[in-house]
C-alpha cells in the first residue's frame, strides 16, 4: 500500500470514530466534504445550523416558515435533520431551546428541501472566517 493510501485509510478510521463538525446550513452546504463523509460513513455535524439567526429575515426562509406555521429556526433545524446531519443549535434562551426541540411534528417536502438547497452560496455563504493552510 502506498503512503498516501495508508494515510487515507488511517484518516477514515480516525474520522469514523468521531464526527466531522462543519459549518452547514442552506447558504453554506459544503457539498464536496459532505459527500466525502457520507461515502465513508463519517457522521456530519452541522456547526451554526441556525446561521446564528443572521438569516432570520431571508425572504425564502420567512415564506417557508409562514407556510408551515413554524419559526425560521425550526425550518433550519428540520432542514439539517432531513439532510441527515447531526444538528446542535445553540441557545441561552429557555423558550427558544424548547421551540428548537419541537421539530418532529412536521416535515419539509422534497420541493421545500430543493428550494433551500438552491440558496447555497458556497464559500461566500460562510459566516465564519476560513483558515488558509498554505
Ligand atoms: N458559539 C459557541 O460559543 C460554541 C461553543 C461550543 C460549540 N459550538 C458549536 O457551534 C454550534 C452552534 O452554535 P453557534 O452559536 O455557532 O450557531 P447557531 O446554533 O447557528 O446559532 C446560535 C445563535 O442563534 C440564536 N438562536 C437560537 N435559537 C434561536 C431561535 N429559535 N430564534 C432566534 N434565534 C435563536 C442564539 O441566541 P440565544 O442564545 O440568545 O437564544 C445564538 O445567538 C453547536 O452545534 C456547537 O457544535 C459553538
Amino acid at each position: 500500500m502506498r503512503y498516501a493510501s495508508k494515510l487515507h485509510f488511517l484518516l477514515i478510521r480516525i474520522a469514523k470514530s468521531a464526527n466531522g463538525d462543519l459549518q452547514l446550513h442552506p447558504w453554506c452546504q459544503q457539498k464536496a466534504i459532505v459527500d466525502y463523509c457520507n461515502k465513508h460513513k463519517i457522521i456530519v455535524e452541522a456547526y451554526c445550523p441556525l446561521v446564528r439567526n443572521l438569516k432570520a429575515h431571508d425572504q425564502t426562509l420567512v415564506q417557508m416558515s409562514k407556510q408551515h406555521g413554524k419559526t425560521t429556526a425550526q425550518i433550519l433545524i428540520r432542514y439539517s435533520l432531513q439532510k441527515g446531519w447531526v444538528c446542535l443549535p445553540k441557545s441561552d434562551t429557555p423558550s427558544r431551546i424548547e421551540a428548537n426541540a419541537d421539530v418532529y411534528g412536521f416535515e419539509l417536502s422534497d420541493s421545500d428541501m430543493e428550494t433551500l438547497n438552491r440558496l447555497d452560496q458556497g464559500a461566500n455563504g460562510s459566516i465564519v472566517q476560513a483558515v488558509k493552510n498554505s
